[in-house]
């Protein structure tokens, strides 16, 4: 590779070659995976194209650990960069790819590991839980991460006197103190597409559909998870709609995950819950920054790849292997 290309990929982030407009990239992209022994592992915030094609769609849980053990060789992440970061971290000897290096994450964005680390030194008592939406910095300034999934259940895991730090999300952090009854010390971070719903919208829609269920993920603000008849992951809300006997749920979350919700239960109704102002901002503009196109360049020329140092490596890999030790106890 020259300085040229190296320059150019990391102005933009991803390989910009042009492709031949006749080329079938679905069919190209699975050639290229096998010719690779690649696997593509994507969250369900991507585009329908990409879920459609990856060998595994989950929840930040669900891919850490199909991502400490695949057998690929290249593990190609649609998602954003800490989901790729943390696939690096628990498989180092695979190459990891991201087909848009700039798929970063507001949250993350919200926590740079040097403030963070001199707002822990504020509280030498305490253990540190970190939401896994963040770098791997953070991550390795931590004692166990935590996913959506799991970060009721990881407090609950420290002995009840622990004082503890959770960051970087305060609405998750919110949450996980009114289910626990833990008095956590809070990070002041959030995401950009959780605190955008509007009550009063979701109210309105409510009426309009009296059986509807009203579903949430726990990063969205309290008064919205007030009024939410489920609040769980992304992989948590699929289920709940795929077991509930509604025929109509109002979603908040992003809405790649409708794709899902939709396939699983064709003849259900799944409804987005709606911002509060007339833009598309229940879409994760990080997360849909990875496009067909970026898939198919990224495994044709191997790059973008995303590496971390073997220091980060081994600093933020017990934290994860924490987590994922509880997780296989508790059967999550
Ligand atoms: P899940 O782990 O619930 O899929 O959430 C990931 C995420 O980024 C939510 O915004
Ligand atoms: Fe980050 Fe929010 Fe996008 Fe999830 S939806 S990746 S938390 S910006």
């Amino acid at each position: 590779m020259n300085t040229n290309f190296e320059k150019a990929l990391e102005a933009k982030g991803f390989i910009d070659l042009p492709i031949d407009p006749s080329l079938d990239l679905i069919e190209e992209i699975k050639k290229l995976k096998k010719e690779k022994n690649a696997v593509i592992l994507a969250h369900y915030y991507q585009e329908a194209e990409i879920q459609d094609l990856a060998d595994y769609i989950g929840d930040s849980l669900g891919l850490s650990q199909q991502a400490s053990k695949t057998d690929a060789d290249v593990i190609v992440f649609a998602g954003v960069h800490f989901m790729a970061e943390t696939a690096k971290i628990l498989s180092p000897s695979k190459k990891v790819l991201l087909p848009d290096l700039k798929a970063g994450c507001s949250l993350s964005d919200s926590c740079p590991p040097h403030l963070f680390s001199k707002f822990k030194e504020q509280y030498p008592d305490h253990m540190v839980i970190t939401y896994v939406n963040c770098t791997a910095e953070l991550k390795a300034l931590s004692d166990i991460v935590c996913t959506s999934s799991n970060a009721v259940q990881i407090v609950e895991s420290l002995p009840k006197d622990q004082k503890i730090i959770f960051g970087p999300d305060k609405n998750l952090g919110d949450y996980v103190k009114r289910k626990t009854g833990r008095d956590l010390v809070l990070w002041n971070g959030a995401c950009m597409v959780h605190e955008i719903f509007s009550r009063e919208k979701i109210e309105k829609l409510r009426i309009e559909y009296p059986g509807a269920k009203f579903i949430a993920h726990p990063e969205c603000e309290d008064h919205i998870l007030a009024e939410a008849d489920y609040i769980g992951s992304t992989s948590g809300m699929l289920k709940y709609t795929i077991e509930n006997e509604s025929d109509t749920f109002i979603v908040a979350t992003e809405s790649g995950i409708l794709h899902q919700m939709q396939k699983s239960s064709p003849n259900k109704k799944f409804i987005p819950a709606p911002p509060n102002n007339a833009c598309a901002c229940n879409d994760c503009p990080h997360m849909k920054l990875n496009t067909l196109e970026k898939l198919y360049n990224c495994l044709k020329y191997d790059l973008p790849e995303v590496t971390l140092t073997e220091d980060v490596i081994r600093r933020s890999r017990k934290p994860i292997e924490r987590m994922l030790e509880i997780s296989d106890r508790l059967g999550l």
